[in-house]
């Protein structure tokens, strides 16, 4: 690698972490109800148990069913649906019934629905909750974990056939290359 001049930074530090693969969160809420919410805050944790964490906004709806109900689907949509995702993250769970924007269908193994047409799901329930600021950083434990048929094999999606919404900021979304860059052997 060459070496550059860096120069300071002034933007917000996070969105150099930036793209990010979005999920979108599915819970149950007080009164049965069932609330939406992307969140690109999210990575796997462990391998053993399974889990992947998610750092949710104290002030976000989600937050709320999530304490009251301790299990959730991580759902990953396809890109086309960036729309629908920018829009049940632009609005709260608390001002409109987002479940009526998606056709959500039965998980296996949690008491809560899946979004139909999703490329992955994770069936998930709470393991730990770390307060950290503003957040809760929720980390999962996976239950189970779901691919739509003929775009996944053991390495991930291929991204020839499918691709996911990585999440830039405001209304940008971007793409993965299907083109992979190799690594020389070492
Ligand atoms: C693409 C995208 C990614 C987002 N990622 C997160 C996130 O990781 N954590 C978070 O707390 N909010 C995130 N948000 C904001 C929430 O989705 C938004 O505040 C939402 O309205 C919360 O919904 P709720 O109040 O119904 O739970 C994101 C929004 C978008 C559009």
């Amino acid at each position: 690698m060459e070496s550059g001049s860096l120069v300071k930074y002034e933007g917000k530090f996070y969105r150099l972490l930036h793209p990010r693969p979005t999920l979108v969160i599915v819970s149950k809420c007080p009164g049965g109800r069932v609330n939406l919410m992307p969140a690109s805050w999210n990575t796997p944790v462990s391998e053993d148990p399974p889990t992947v964490a998610v750092a949710v906004d104290k002030s976000a709806y989600t937050h709320e069913c999530l304490q009251y109900h301790k299990r959730a689907t991580l759902n990953v949509l396809p890109i086309d649906a960036a729309d629908l995702i920018y829009r049940l993250g632009s609005v709260s769970g608390r001002e409109m019934d987002k479940s009526a924007a998606v056709k959500l269908e039965p998980s296996q193994y949690v008491d809560v629905p899946r979004v139909a047409g999703a490329l992955a799901v994770y069936e998930a329930e709470v393991y730990k909750e770390v307060e950290v600021g503003e957040v809760v950083l929720y980390i999962f434990r996976v239950v189970a974990t779901w691919a739509a048929a003929g775009v996944a094999d053991q390495w991930g999606f291929d991204f020839k056939k499918v691709n996911i919404p990585l999440h830039g900021a405001g209304r940008a979304f971007y793409k993965v290359d299907p083109r992979p860059v190799f690594a020389k052997k070492p």
